[in-house]
């Protein structure tokens, strides 16, 4: 059993499952779900990868203290944790499916989504592209690969499609922060065959990224890492469960993106 801090509320981490379990009574989460390698067919780097029953990662949706719940559904937001396994399929580690979010009403751009890393280390692959709606290949006009250690957090820029890959030996479990309100968009991602580029291993661990040869680029992935951002609430090492807490309508941004712009690229400095 390992307590995992970073959540802001007392859970945790099961070394022989990779679970999460609740350590107090009050705390909960409102759904469960398993990934397997088979539902990442046709996202892999790797088509000769044929195992089917590999668990890639977990979610637990709405977890939390259940007298503060109401503080996050009066802001119509959620905090809800995901669980990458430790691995690769072939030489590329094990990644959420990837997706871009939809709409926020009457805005013009996307929801954007705070995550936060609790356990191991993470990269996000984040896209914009050109003809996100159109049936054929789409043009990668920016590609951001944010590398994330334990207590860092990043904010999913409006409009960028977004992946969460485990580049750590260990299992990694991050949160994400996100308005109720956004749903995901999993077809130009699957059309595509993953996201715009892969993050492999290296044999002495460390990673690499490789353009995925389904996009176009009119821009190179620049890699980078997050700094704190005051008016986005990202504080290394600081729960974003408490900070909401302390501040709900700091995050309200996550409903109302369109006053934050430049803040969302000033998180990230070049690696
Ligand atoms: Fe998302």
């Amino acid at each position: 059993m390992q307590e995992l801090k970073m959540f802001g509320f007392p859970v945790v981490f099961d070394t022989t499952d990779d679970k999460l379990i609740p350590n107090a009574d009050s705390v909960s989460f409102k759904a469960y779900s398993r990934k397997y390698s088979k539902g990442m067919f046709g996202l892999l780097a790797d088509f000769s990868y044929t195992i089917e029953d590999e668990p890639y990662y977990d979610f637990y949706k709405a977890i939390g203290r259940d007298e503060e719940r109401d503080t996050f559904t009066a802001r119509a937001l959620r905090y809800d944790s995901t669980v990458i396994m430790a691995g690769c399929a072939g030489d590329e580690f094990k990644k959420t499916s990837g997706h871009f979010h939809c709409e926020v009403p009457g805005k013009g751009m996307s929801y954007p989504e705070y995550y936060q890393v609790v356990k191991g280390t993470a990269v996000f692959v984040m896209q914009k592209v050109e003809d996100e709606h159109t049936d054929g290949r789409m043009n990668v006009t920016d590609c951001i690969i944010a590398e994330v250690k334990a207590g860092q957090a990043i904010v999913i820029p409006p409009n960028y499609g977004h992946c969460t890959v485990n580049v750590s030996d260990e299992t990694m479990v991050f949160i994400n922060l996100v308005a109720d309100a956004s749903t995901n968009d999993y077809d130009g991602v699957k059309r595509s065959v993953g996201m715009c580029c892969y993050i492999k291993r290296n044999e002495d661990g460390s990673y690499r990224v490789e353009k995925n040869n389904n996009y176009d680029f009119s821009c190179e992935p620049r890699i980078v890492t997050p700094i704190d951002n005051d008016a986005l609430g990202i504080y290394q090492d600081k729960p974003v469960y408490t900070e909401y807490l302390n501040n709900p309508e700091k995050f309200d941004y996550l409903t109302s993106p369109e006053n934050n712009v430049q803040d969302y690229f000033d998180v990230f400095k070049t690696k």
